[in-house]
């Protein structure tokens, strides 16, 4: 007797299964994309979490750590080396590296300089893009200046047939540019869709894994992230990092989000150049303008992204709500904070923030969670309220407290020395016992004292 049957849907974008039909999926929110299908009773049961079949099973090994031979991670070290920071020393083969970031912002430029790295020193690289044709990727990496003797081109489409491509020459580095644009024949909606994404991404990880084979995946994200694709494979992949602009000029800002093999909090900066990215190995002041315009509401602070300190600057631009409740946004600075600073201002050092607006900006679209930014926040605010303008050559640290005291950062000495090192001259910094070689320092205790002394410390 043939076993019972039953109907269930399946949305063709995410795989979501549901007992009852509707017009729009409430997994992944597309309308029209849920396909009825027939399925086995027990398999229904089992997808659908209900009552789990009991069947037999062989008893999974279990594995003696201490018995396990540690290996210590070979890298291969890719020679450009502000993405080998990011990564944590290199790429570590057979690890699964996802590279998302916006259409456009040098993603394809700088796999092709990873590419022609790599093949000097390690053996092959297959680049294989389903989006631009041998010529196109031979141009650019001409433009690039890049050795080809060592990079090998597959134009395809198919997962399994681009991996029978790979595992016939045993490449050190793959690289798949990009994964919205391949797709698997074992699920039957187009490429691009959520399910082709991650199944086309796990048969790379097991590419990757059974030959020891480092793969780069390439995502495209878009501005405000509504096509989730890249971001549904961050579980499975190892390395996830990102590649962002910074607004004013070429440079890139390339940060990890996940590393299972090292840090996340390093930074790689690169500018853009005619012939392709270029490290910059001192980028303190790359975040910052340096020009003698005097703006209200500006100040100049310092952070530590990973072991390295960054200059940055704070804008802020306060005035008077209008209409209503006053306005509190943020671009770069977390908003929560933002308001806690505007209410301990208010609060412990009378600036009266009740009915004003405050826009707040930092400069250069890096976005920072760095408690020793308070201060210059606090700074910046009061000087665009006051309209006193803070002199760019002044940098500032401290962190606020609730009841409106400064409070010491880490690494200040590393921080101030960063400004002495870019010709600072004064330092507003917490009543502490940091000490500087040439800077002015101006020790604050509270934020009382901060607005009390504005003038002069302008
Ligand atoms: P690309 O790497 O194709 O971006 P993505 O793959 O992320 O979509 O290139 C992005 C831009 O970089 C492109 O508009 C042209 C520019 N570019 C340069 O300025 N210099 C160069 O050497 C190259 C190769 C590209
Ligand atoms: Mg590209």
């Amino acid at each position: 007797m043939p076993g019972k049957t039953q109907n269930i849907y399946v949305c063709s974008n995410c795989d979501a299964q549901f007992s009852k039909w509707s017009g729009r999926c409430l997994e992944c929110g597309s309308w029209g994309t849920l396909k009825m299908e027939t399925r086995k009773q027990e398999e229904v049961d089992y997808r659908l979490g209900g009552k789990a079949q009991e069947k037999k099973v062989s008893q999974a090994e279990i594995i003696d750590l201490e018995k396990i031979k540690e290996d210590g991670l070979a890298r291969i070290k890719t020679n450009i080396s502000e993405l080998d920071r990011v990564l944590g020393g290199g790429i570590v083969p057979g690890s699964l590296v996802l590279l998302s970031g916006e259409p456009g912002i040098g993603k394809s430029t700088i796999v092709a300089q990873l590419a022609d790295a790599i093949g000097a020193s390690h053996g092959d690289v297959i680049y294989l893009s389903g989006e631009e044709s041998a010529a196109q990727i031979k141009a650019r990496l001409v433009r690039l200046k890049c050795n080809l003797e060592k990079i090998k081109f597959v134009s395809e489409t198919n997962v399994e047939k681009a991996i029978a491509a790979v595992s016939s020459l045993k490449p050190g580095l793959v690289i798949v540019d990009s994964i919205q644009a391949v797709y698997s024949h074992d699920v039957p909606t187009e490429a691009g869709g959520l399910s082709q994404i991650r199944a086309a991404a796990v048969k790379f990880l097991e590419l990757a894994k059974e030959n020891n084979i480092a793969v780069i995946l390439v995502g495209h994200i878009t501005k405000d992230g509504q096509i989730a694709g890249p971001k549904s494979l961050e579980h499975i992949v190892d390395t996830v990092i990102y590649l962002e602009a910074e607004t004013t000029n070429n440079y890139r800002v390339l940060r990890a989000t996940k590393n299972r093999f090292g840090s996340v909090n390093e930074l790689g900066i690169f500018e853009m150049t005619g012939s392709g990215f270029k490290e910059v190995v001192n980028p303190g002041a790359v975040f910052i303008e340096t020009g003698e315009q005097k703006i209200t509401g500006s100040v100049i602070s310092c952070v530590i992204e990973g072991t390295r300190p960054f200059l940055v600057e704070i804008q802020a631009l306060v005035t008077k709500t209008v209409f209503g409740y006053p306005q509190r946004k943020s671009s770069g600075f977390d908003l929560n904070r933002l308001q806690v600073l505007a209410s301990v201002l208010t609060k412990r050092a009378k600036v009266n923030l009740i009915n004003q607006d405050i826009i707040l900006n930092v400069v250069g679209g890096l976005r920072i969670n760095d408690p020793g930014l308070d201060l210059a926040v606090c700074l910046a605010i009061t000087s665009s309220l006051l309209n006193q303008v803070i002199d760019r050559k002044t940098i500032v640290l401290g962190e606020v407290g609730l009841g409106g005291e400064v409070r010491n950062v880490s690494k200040l000495e590393q921080r101030l020395a960063e400004a002495e090192k870019l010709g600072f001259v004064k330092a507003i910094v917490p009543d502490c016992q940091a000490r500087a070689k040439k800077l002015k320092l101006v020790k604050i205790k509270n934020l009382e004292e901060m607005v009390g002394r504005i003038a002069h410390i302008a």
